[in-house]
């Protein structure tokens, strides 16, 4: 078996990784951790939404139906055959234990059978690296903006591919606030999407707190700002009210994205670096691409945003940053693996 050495010294690498830590089966074969070579994303969505979130045991189950399936058709979309794999990756954490399992046991049999290395990947790196992905000549040093479902965080990168923590939220995470208003909304599960698509249609016109009392120093938060929204919108049906579902969508949204935003910018401006990332699943959302174009073009600084499809979870961005861990000399796990469901966002 070649070490994790060799690897890196190699011209061409091709990674099979697997991605299964919440409701998304996936497989990816990535070349040098940015050409997609095969790429196969299996979503659950249609099972869970009738339960209104991911139920974790079902979503367990699903992943083992799904796996084996989902390997093959990535394989076969690649044209590649399974002894041209050099490496195989998969996520062990953060995300929900048995789903967790569920890939890791796959990518440890495979990595065996084929008797090649095995990397654990990180989630969040993998959000961070779909950026390597779609934008090929990028480059660390950045400022991250990181939005997702289970974290809020805004992170440096260094040019080790290193991860040091700026400012996180003290609550909830932004997804999870998008995920429960819509809720409230009567969106179905995902709702930060329909979310999104209702408050096109709205004003920004509700003020739901005076004052976010994060949002100005170190860190955000997001729970107050939730609670706020769920007390309009059952006050005003105690009351008999008429709402406007779509304005407050739209003032939930901006409430949300502007405080997001003015972070990353205000990161850029205090390290000096003129290159600012997004990932996560809530990097898809407009509002906040609009409002990052124009802070950025208003302080001359370069934005990086992943492709859409890239933006939520995929095996893609976890084949992307095993290759760039490996050259990095890190990333050495073998067949002892372990999964977790938190994982720290800072390196050091
Ligand atoms: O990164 P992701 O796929 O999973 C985690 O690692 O958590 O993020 C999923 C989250 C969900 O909360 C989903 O509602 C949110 O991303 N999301 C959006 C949009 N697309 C996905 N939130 C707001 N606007 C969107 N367009
Ligand atoms: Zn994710």
């Amino acid at each position: 078996m070649k070490t994790f050495e060799e690897l890196g010294k190699q011209k061409k690498v091709k990674i099979l990784a697997i991605e299964s830590s919440c409701d998304e089966t996936s497989v990816a074969i990535v070349e040098n951790g940015t050409k997609i070579l095969g790429h196969i994303i299996a979503s659950q969505i249609d099972i869970h939404k009738r339960f209104g979130g991911v139920v974790p045991e079902v979503a367990s189950r699903n992943h083992i139906n799904a796996i084996y399936s989902v390997a093959q058709q990535c394989l076969k979309e690649s044209k590649l055959r399974l002894n041209q794999i050099d490496a195989v990756a998969v996520t062990y954490g953060a995300g929900l234990i048995g789903c967790l399992l569920v890939g890791t046991s796959f990518a440890k049999g495979l990595a065996l059978s084929l008797n090649v290395p095995l990397l654990g990947v990180s989630h969040i790196k993998g959000h961070i690296s779909a950026n390597f992905i779609s934008n090929p000549s990028l480059k660390p040093p950045f400022v991250c903006l990181l939005v997702s479902g289970g974290h809020t965080a805004v992170v440096e990168v260094n040019d080790k591919y290193k991860n040091k923590l700026i400012s996180t939220t003290v609550d909830d995470a932004c997804g999870e606030a998008f995920d429960k208003i819509a809720r409230v909304l009567g969106l179905e599960y995902p709702g930060g999407p329909k979310l999104e698509r209702l408050a096109q249609g709205g004003n920004p016109c509700i003020e739901f707190v005076k004052k976010n009392a994060f949002a100005s120093g170190k860190n955000l938060s997001f729970s107050g700002l939730k609670t706020a929204v769920i007390n309009y919108i059952h006050t005003a049906i105690q009351r008999k009210e008429k709402i406007n579902n779509a304005d407050i969508a739209a003032s939930f949204e901006k409430a949300v994205v502007v405080p997001l935003a003015s972070k990353a910018l205000e990161q850029c401006k205090i390290s000096g670096l003129k290159q600012l990332v997004v990932a996560g699943g809530v990097g898809a959302n407009k509002h906040l691409q609009n409002t990052l174009k124009e802070m950025c073009e208003k302080h001359n600084i370069q934005l990086f945003l992943p492709d859409i499809k890239l933006c939520t979870d995929n095996a893609a961005m976890i084949a992307s940053s095993a290759y760039f861990e490996m050259k990095q000399g890190r990333g050495k796990t073998n067949l002892g693996l372990v999964t977790t469901s938190s994982v720290e966002i800072d390196d050091d």
